[in-house]
């Protein structure tokens, strides 16, 4: 039996788990199941990412050591992936003792074949993302969230990425699916082609992280520590038939980490000498509310509450039925729902009361003999669609292709009205009442198993219905065929397997068990309770007063303004806000504003958002202004006289 090694990221540990999380362990889980149905052993790796000053100031927050924080929000990433039934072999904590040793032995390997230097360091450093920040200048922000860049100076440890230009566009060359889907693969060719500088692996002003030997105070950098996870946590692990765990098939990330994953984590094991992974897959983002779930944002929406009114089931489902894997997807409690009462109660559940109700009803509960060749083949090509989609991750397509196979056999059963065939005691028609409902039934066994990877918990119950004895672990594709349910065999009870939901009653109970949960973890993370951002009934989310502060809003004084040529709306302006020298400005006021009105006029300015170029002019600020729906803009002002640059807080 092969063994097939896939990982998730390991995840922070300075926010508490929710369904962003959640969705990429699940989809891991998924693979992992799918995979063993393919005769594979499957083998996944999950964990957490636990060094870092985020972590350290996390920690101090909460009152706690580093360790002690760590312990408590590691048990509660494991907590949460028992709870939600996922399968996950290793855990890998990047604080254990074996996988420093790995990290520091990789890191011997890479310094001795001639990869690493000592070399200073200046520049800006996002301590939320722990990322440098290159070409960027003091006070600039950092790309990824935006809060603005610390400026920090260091002898570092660098690792050489400048030599792998070549050989990471061969590995991409040679190997189109190492990094999918082909809209990430487009972004890292052209991001190795521009050209690649040097590293920053290790930190002098950390304490919370793994000391390089010799060395100290160097300590390693996120991202050499965190990639190393993923080998660390089989290190020296075999498969069953004695292959070495290492290296993975699969990296199932989000799309946000991919340079790290398809860029630096092979050049680090090419500088070693070590087998590189075969595969990265990127996925998109879960949305809620138009917006990134994250932590930052405050909408995050938690995968428990949702697991404990409708059932681990419905979330997969709807995660893997209603995004396509690697694109961006809308999370909403409506559509789960919609979901779920459509394609899961109405259909799957439906199908499987119905057929097995009548086998009880006209059969005694025994599996009759006979198979009607339409439907059997229908079956077939399911089984085939669902192993080539899954096999290219494409998810919701194979599901797609089953739920075609459950409305082919309920209008089969619809046909054939075994109700009417019952009640007609001729041969002709109870041999076609048998054929039907073996037919139904068998569909309904096909069926299951294929759903089994996405819905384990529900096809385990319709499996004992069927009065499987084979577990459905056990299932695979090979033995996966027409005519598996033996004739003569008795099911089993039946009962609802997808109870129809009632929207809003679930809202409520899903939204109320969301509090409490989010309650529990700001406890956890040692943060008072703020109200939950993502059940609140209406109005947009609210946030803390640091949140508020993050904003640098400045008095402006207006020094010159003109229309942008060729645009109706943008005024080019220079505006006093303090600073040694005027910022340029564009705004979208010139159709309620002339210039003139404009000149010496006290505005108000967001100081600190990204550079935008407008009109190919780079405007350095934002001008506060009110509007109605389809209204002008009304520039913000005071009464009273206040100069340049003073505050807005
Ligand atoms: N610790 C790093 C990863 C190191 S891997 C060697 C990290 N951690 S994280 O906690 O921020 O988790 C990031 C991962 O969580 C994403 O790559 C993605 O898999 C998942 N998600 C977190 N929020 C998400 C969404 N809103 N939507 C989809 N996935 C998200 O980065």
């Amino acid at each position: 039996m092969s063994k097939y090694y896939l990982t998730t990221p390991i995840y922070y540990v300075n926010a508490a788990p929710h369904i962003g999380h959640a969705y990429t362990t699940i989809v891991a889980d998924l693979i992992k199941r799918f995979k063993r149905m393919q005769g594979y052993q499957a083998v996944l790796t999950t964990g957490s990412d636990e060094h870092g000053v985020n972590v350290e100031r996390a920690a101090e927050r909460a009152g706690k050591t580093p360790k002690e924080f760590c312990d408590v929000i590691a048990r509660e990433f494991q907590r949460q992936w028992e709870v939600l039934g996922l399968e996950v072999d290793y855990f890998q904590r990047t604080t254990s003792p074996e996988h420093a040793r790995v990290v520091q032995g990789l890191f011997e390997r890479c310094r001795r074949n001639g990869y690493i230097y000592k070399g200073s360091y200046t520049g800006q450093y996002c301590i939320f993302d722990n990322l440098y920040v290159n070409d960027a200048k003091p006070g600039d922000p950092c790309p990824d969230c935006g809060r603005p860049t610390e400026t920090i100076t260091e002898e570092n440890f660098f690792f050489k990425l400048s030599a792998f230009q070549e050989k990471l566009l061969d590995l991409y060359r040679d190997h189109p699916e190492f990094i999918q889907p082909e809209t990430r693969r487009n972004e890292v060719l052209s991001f190795v082609s521009s050209g690649l500088t040097d590293l920053s692996i290790t930190r002098t002003n950390i304490k919370w992280g793994i000391p390089v030997v010799g060395e100290a105070p160097h300590v390693f950098y996120v991202w050499f520590d965190a990639l190393t996870a993923y080998m660390s946590a089989v290190d020296g692990k075999t498969a069953g038939d004695g292959a070495p765990l290492w290296p993975a098939d699969l990296h199932l990330i989000g799309k946000e980490i991919v340079r790290f994953h398809a860029v630096f984590w092979p050049a680090f094991l090419m500088a070693a000498g070590l087998p590189l992974p075969t595969r990265i897959f990127a996925h998109g983002w879960l949305l809620f509310e138009n917006d990134k779930m994250s932590k930052s944002r405050g909408n995050i929406v938690r995968a428990t509450p949702i697991r404990d009114v409708m059932g681990a089931d419905a979330l997969r489902y709807f995660l893997l039925r209603e995004v396509v894997f690697g694109q961006d997807g809308s999370f909403s409690y409506d559509a789960l729902i919609g979901r779920y009462n459509s394609d899961l109660a109405n259909g799957l559940g439906n199908l499987a009361s119905r057929t097995l109700t009548m086998i009880h009803q006209y059969r005694q509960g025994t599996i009759p003999e006979g198979s009607e060749p339409e439907v059997a083949a229908l079956a077939g090509q399911a089984i085939a669609a669902v192993q080539g989609t899954f096999d290219r991750f494409e998810f919701s397509k194979g599901l797609e292709a089953v739920w075609e196979v459950i409305s082919a056999v309920d209008k089969f059963i619809v046909r054939m009205a075994p109700w009417k065939l019952a009640r007609q005691q001729d041969q002709a028609s109870q041999e076609q009442l048998n054929r039907t409902l073996y037919t139904a039934a068998e569909a309904l066994r096909i069926i299951t198993a294929l759903v089994a990877p996405v819905l384990p918990d529900s096809a385990k119950k319709i499996w004992a219905q069927l009065g499987m004895q084979e577990p459905l672990e056990a299932l695979r594709f090979e033995t996966l065929a027409w005519g598996g349910l033996p004739p003569g065999q008795k099911i089993g009870e039946v009962s609802p397997v997808f109870p129809r939901i009632e929207l809003k009653d679930a809202v409520a109970k899903m939204r109320a068990l969301e509090e409490q949960v989010t309650a529990e973890q700001l406890a956890m993370l040692g943060k008072k309770p703020e109200p939950a951002a993502a059940a609140a009934p209406s109005g947009p989310a609210k946030i803390p007063i640091d949140d508020f502060l993050k904003v640098d809003l400045r008095v402006g004084l207006v020094l010159t303004a003109e229309r942008v040529k060729g645009s109706d709306k943008l005024m080019h302006m220079t505006v006093d806000i303090g600073e040694t020298e005027p910022r340029t400005i564009v705004a979208g006021i010139a159709e309620a504003y002339a210039p003139a009105d404009l000149l010496h006029r006290k505005v108000v300015i967001v100081a600190n958002l990204q550079p935008r170029k407008l009109k190919g002019i780079q405007s350095n600020g934002m001008i506060v202004a009110a509007s109605v729906e389809d209204g002008k803009p009304v520039l913000a002002g005071f009464h009273e006289d206040i100069p340049p640059g003073a505050r807005l807080k």
